[in-house]
């Protein structure tokens, strides 16, 4: 195996960065070099694996020259500002699943894959990424015939509403329709008191417990309707597919890249049953 490649993790005190930080240690092609926290918490100096011998502790800034190739954030809006400008200034790869991201953010990920390589992804599932390709195919084969339907599902604690990958498999679809989710994107209907309009494609929006991520995309026609959904039962398919990326992204040159393209070319390398999958993915 080639030598592992040197990680920081920001948002290392989350849901999405415990679930991270768990796998680690089963990877040998990962060096997890830093795990930041916010400045202030109450994490800063715990060690980051009580149980292990592995010295490395919480912080939330760091050392000059440490080396380090890949950034991976999950952390929230308000701190990916932050995660973006560490890793330009370091000339990091950027990895980052933040979601609820302003159309500022945005564009500001454009203007750093000027300097670095960045992959942000609403969703580092495997299945998610199958779901949109499948989404895409059907969205192309009925048309605006089929009136659709996007449904998130999330816990509690969820803060943007709708999901990121909901967006994300509605802008898909609205993309193989011809049109754009600003277009025909419905957000609410709370008082609505007309017809639904051809082509629109409605979000509704579940929260609550803890639910780690369903989506439904449906498509609803005359006498006849399809529902593909995907259901995330662990946050580990996520970190699991964060990991893959940042893996990936070492060495790259700058330049936005694709989820796709990352697990794409795992799945070319690997003997898995997944390797169906990649027919998909292309
Ligand atoms: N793309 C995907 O596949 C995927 C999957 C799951 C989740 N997500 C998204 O990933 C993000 C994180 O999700 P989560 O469930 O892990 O949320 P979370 O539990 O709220 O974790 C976010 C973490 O970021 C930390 N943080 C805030 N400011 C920071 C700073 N300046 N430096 C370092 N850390 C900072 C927070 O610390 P404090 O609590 O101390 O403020 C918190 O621990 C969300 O946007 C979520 O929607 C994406």
């Amino acid at each position: 195996m080639n030598r592992a490649t040197p990680v920081i993790l920001f948002g290392a005190s989350g849901r999405m960065g415990q679930e991270l930080l768990a796998l680690v240690p089963q990877r040998r092609d990962i060096d997890l070099v830093a795990a930041l926290v916010r400045p202030g918490s109450r994490w800063v100096g715990e060690p980051v694996w009580p149980d292990r011998a592995a010295a490395l502790t919480y912080g939330s800034t760091l050392e000059p020259e440490l080396p380090a190739e890949v950034l991976i954030d999950f952390s929230n809006a308000a701190s990916f500002d932050a995660a973006l400008a560490l890793a330009v200034q370091r000339e990091m790869a950027f990895v980052s699943g933040t979601t609820g991201l302003s159309d500022m953010q945005a564009a500001e990920l454009d203007a750093a894959a000027a300097r670095i390589p960045v992959l942000w992804s609403a969703n580092f599932s495997i299945g998610v990424a199958l779901l949109r390709h499948m989404a895409v195919e059907a969205a192309r084969v009925l048309g605006d015939d089929f009136d659709v339907e996007i449904i998130d599902a999330h816990h509690r604690h969820k803060r943007d509403a709708p999901s990121g990958t909901a967006l994300a498999l509605g802008q898909a679809v609205a993309t193989a329709r011809g049109h754009t989710l600003e277009e025909v994107g419905v957000f609410a209907r709370h008082g609505q008191m007309a017809e639904r309009a051809r082509g629109e494609i409605g979000f509704a929006t579940v929260r609550g417990g803890d639910i780690v991520g369903d989506h439904t995309i449906l498509f609803a026609g005359e006498g006849e309707r399809l529902e593909f959904t995907h259901r995330a039962s662990t946050r580990a398919v996520f970190a699991r597919g964060a990991l893959l990326a940042a893996r990936w992204m070492a060495g790259r040159s700058a330049g936005r890249y694709s989820l796709d393209q990352a697990i794409d070319a795992a799945l070319q390398k690997s003997s898995d049953v997944l390797i169906a999958a990649s027919v998909l993915l292309r």
